[in-house]
């Protein structure tokens, strides 16, 4: 897949035409699941399609303030514990959206409010939890150029686009150099160059309410992934922005330039890095250019 097109054509939909997604979309979806990126491919999780029957199903389990978006078709991954399980069903997640994404189909992202009622109403097995969840089909009328910017839970409207970046975290904002805060001026790469486009792609990633709470830093050919604090974001969705983010990044990179490692969760041995309080790192990439 064109994982850089694809990260910049993406955008959430919350309106749905009826109309499921046709065979044809539902079976290249299918044949795509097993097949999918993940972080960790010893993780097992499962990928389930569900129907127009789903709102009613788990209505209060899921959504912003427990709103569930109304359409046609839904993807839920439900995995197995595993230390980092979030991230690989929201790295697992993503790809299913470039994937719906490059099948012309729009989708959104929703919260899981109450894990253990969904996979109870489900009848998902014991040992499987719902971490990730998306709702799929055909957009009833697109405004053109719009997204959702989200200041708060309570302030929600739709804001014009004026670029690809807008209202999303700015290249030159978003990666540093190693040392905090300094921007590793990445926008003066010709925008052909492998690493402008995985951070681009990584910068238009979706987040829980927008927030983008994470940031980069650029050390020679190391690039560390770092949470800020954020007391909107709970600790999953954290976990699944992470995964999200790193799916953009690493697609991006390795339609130019194939990795052997791929994303390594944690921060790298023996280095230090001065971050901000309460900053974590969630992982780092090497990246394998000559
Ligand atoms: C973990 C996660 C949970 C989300 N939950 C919801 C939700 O419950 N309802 C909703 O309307 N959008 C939800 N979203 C979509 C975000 O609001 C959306 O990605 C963000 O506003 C950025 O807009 P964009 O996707 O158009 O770039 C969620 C996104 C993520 C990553």
């Amino acid at each position: 897949m064109d994982y850089y097109n694809l990260a910049i054509k993406r955008e959430s939909t919350r309106s749905f035409k009826k109309r499921p997604a046709s065979g044809r979309q539902l079976t290249e979806l299918q044949n795509y699941i097993p097949v999918c990126r993940r972080l960790f491919p010893e993780i097992a999780a499962d990928v389930t399609v569900l129907g127009a029957g789903t709102p009613t199903l788990l209505n209060g389990c899921a959504g912003y303030h427990g709103l569930m978006i109304e359409a046609p078709n839904y993807l839920v991954i439900s995995s197995a514990p595993h230390p980092h399980d979030v991230e690989n069903a929201g790295f697992m997640g993503e790809d299913l959206v470039m994937k719906l994404t490059e099948l012309e189909l729009e989708s959104c992202w929703i919260t899981i409010r109450d894990p253990e009622e969904m996979r109870n109403r489900l009848h998902l097995p014991e040992d499987r939890r719902p971490m990730a969840f998306i709702a799929f089909g055909n957009a009833t009328v697109m405004l053109p150029s719009s997204r959702l910017d989200i200041k708060s839970v309570s302030n929600i409207f739709i804001k014009q686009r004026t670029g690809f970046v807008a209202p999303k975290l700015a290249v030159d904002h978003a990666v540093y150099t190693k040392k905090w805060g300094e921007s590793a001026e990445i926008s003066s790469l010709p925008l052909n160059n492998s690493i402008y486009q995985a951070f681009i792609a990584a910068c238009c990633a979706p987040s829980y309410l927008n927030l983008q709470p994470y940031r980069f830093l650029l050390d020679g050919h190391r690039v560390v992934m770092v949470c800020l604090p954020d007391e909107a974001t709970a600790s999953d969705d954290v976990r699944l922005n992470v995964g999200i983010a790193m799916l953009h990044f690493a697609g991006t990179m390795e339609n130019h330039h194939p990795s052997d490692t791929g994303w390594i969760m944690g921060p790298p041995e023996g280095t230090a890095y001065d971050l901000p309080e309460g900053a974590q790192i969630a992982g780092y990439y090497e990246i394998d250019i000559e």
